[in-house]
């Protein structure tokens, strides 16, 4: 691609403004190329390679990522070595996850370098630490070309054009988060799953500002894409046999679609957390969509990550019993089993509210299996604290549970107002504590499965070298199995009735015994 040596500003019907901060949040550095953003080609057949870090917000903006590049010219490569971009989607969310990206980012300045001039690529930061780090990734640290974060990149297409190549010494970023954005008109670039199941994101940012969280601060404010623009896509996906979707937001089950329509439903709450929370005035909910998305197909299985405990209304159980579409597993983040902490982290709710919610669940759903998420060593976190979660995890009895230590991030309130005063010995223990007193009861229960027969969503071919196929029961274990022999053609996307005859803690092994 063509470099451009002059500093020059685009003579293409933007303005100054368009290239200079707007709140601080888009700009350009050095000379960088002149480009009209309304051009159809404006990627002229450059190649791209995307590597995704962080949750399925992530995974599901690099489709959209996919989408709006190669609508405007540009195409992908599995190989990063042929690639004339390298973009990174990253995660802010623990300094682990951060380190791991920069490592990334490290490797690819070295990969450049090592490159002949003109074929150097450029590399493009998206995501949780482009929210972050902003021109920070450009100027001090040297990592990347382009920066764009969760809520700019319809303005990719012209960002990466403007730099043209990885050796003008052009920079260009726009991190400015927006209030209404949700992509609703863009319908995904699905190319890295298993045409099976299919992320849909439904609603982004997050307004709930948990003290330890950096969420809020890199995907800005809370908003709900609208209910028909979801139900379109997912009547679309379903048309292209996919079975099974997973409805996606950081606080999923505070989606409110305000942009039209009243909710259908009738909103009421565990105990202890109707003094918390406040229910929509008015907009369709998250019960509503469920709803309305079960409707789409009687075969569709939908599944949604993650909710939040104190939006979880009885009409939302409900549903359960209406619609077989609904899987038997919810993943409801615990964080704390300690009042004190909870308070701390200011989730909203108390141990005895959680359990609460737990026990109206499990008396509507018998056999509801729940995973969950677990921060170890939160600012002032004592032993007795620490027991306080472990006995509410044996209590609850979750059948898998992602425990984090504490990572201070700054900017959250944590960072600015509390001590990270847990060692880090000690948050690695509470940890393993942890680990080992969910993973005790996730066995018994995955235990008393043996001998039953359990519907399964087969995904495809597992990874064991005995050939076996694999799949996710409604409690959302893995299943491996092998194929009938007297039906050799089980294939991905078919449901499948296996009879289990082995099970470890999270996995159930078998033989199926017809569809
Ligand atoms: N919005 C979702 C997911 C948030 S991120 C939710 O609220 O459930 C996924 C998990 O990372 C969180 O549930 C929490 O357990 C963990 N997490 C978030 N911030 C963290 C931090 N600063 N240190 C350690 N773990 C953290
Ligand atoms: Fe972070 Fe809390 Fe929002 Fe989850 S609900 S993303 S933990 S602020
Ligand atoms: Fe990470 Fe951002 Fe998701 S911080 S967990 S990629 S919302």
């Amino acid at each position: 691609m063509a470099t451009s040596s002059e500093r020059r500003i685009p003579n293409d019907g933007l303005e100054m403004k368009d290239f200079f901060p707007v709140g601080r949040g888009v700009g350009v550095r050095g000379p960088v190329a002149e480009v009209n953003p309304g051009e159809r080609d404006l990627g002229r057949g450059a190649t791209y390679h995307i590597e995704t870090y962080g949750c399925q917000m992530n995974v599901a903006d690099s489709e959209l990522v996919r989408s709006i590049l190669n609508d405007r010219g540009f195409s992908e490569v599995q190989d990063r070595d042929t690639a004339n971009i390298l973009m990174v989607n990253t995660c802010s969310i623990r300094d682990k996850a951060e380190r791991k990206v920069l490592s990334k980012l490290s490797s690819f300045r070295k990969q450049k370098l090592r490159l002949r001039k003109d074929r150097r690529p450029i590399v493009c930061v998206l995501g949780c630490m482009a929210e972050r780090l902003k021109t920070k990734l450009l100027e001090e640290m040297l990592l990347a070309d382009v920066v764009v974060g969760p809520d700019a990149y319809r303005d990719l297409p012209r960002l990466l054009s403007i730099v043209r190549d990885g050796d003008s010494g052009a920079k260009a970023y726009n991190v400015q988060l927006s209030l209404d954005e949700t992509y609703a008109d863009l319908r995904p670039v699905r190319t890295s799953g298993n045409g099976v199941s299919a992320f849909v994101s439904i609603m982004r940012g997050c307004a709930n500002m948990c003290t330890y969280c950096i969420v809020p601060f890199t995907r800005g404010r809370e908003r709900s894409r609208p209910l028909e623009s979801i139900v379109d896509e997912i009547t679309g996906l379903v048309e292209a046999g996919y079975k099974e979707v997973v409805l996606l937001g950081q606080n999923v089950n505070s989606y409110n679609d305000i942009s039209s329509g009243q909710s259908n439903m009738s909103m009421t709450y565990a105990p202890g957390f109707k003094t918390v929370y406040r229910p929509p005035k008015s907009g369709r909910t998250f019960s509503d969509l469920v709803d309305a998305v079960c409707r789409i197909s009687k075969d569709l299985r939908v599944r949604y990550t993650s909710p939040h405990p104190k939006d979880f209304p009885q009409d939302l159980i409900e549903l359960y019993k209406t619609h077989r579409n609904l899987p038997r597993h919810i993943h409801l983040p615990l964080q704390s089993g300690s009042d004190e902490i909870l308070e701390r982290m200011r989730r909203g709710y108390t141990r005895k509210a959680f359990l609460e919610l737990v026990m109206q669940m499990r008396s509507a759903l018998p056999d509801l299996a729940l995973s969950t998420d677990i921060i170890t060593g939160f600012c002032g976190e004592s032993e007795s604290d620490h027991e306080d979660t472990m006995r509410l995890v044996k209590q609850v009895e979750f059948e898998s549970a992602f425990v984090f230590a504490y990572s201070q991030r700054e900017k959250t309130f944590a960072a600015r107002h509390l001590e990270d005063d847990v060692p880090h010995e000690t948050k690695i223990r509470r940890l393993q504590e942890i680990g080992e007193a969910w993973k005790d009861t996730a066995f018994s229960r995955n235990s008393k499965r043996v001998g039953t027969v359990q519907r399964v969503l087969v995904e495809g071919k597992s990874d064991l070298k005995d050939g076996s196929l694999t799949g996710r029961s409604e409690f959302n274990t893995r299943a491996f199995f092998h194929s009938d022999p007297s039906d050799p053609e089980i294939r991905p996307g078919q449901f499948v009735n296996v009879q289990v005859d082995r099970a470890t803690t999270t996995t159930l092994f078998g033989q199926p015994v017809g569809a």
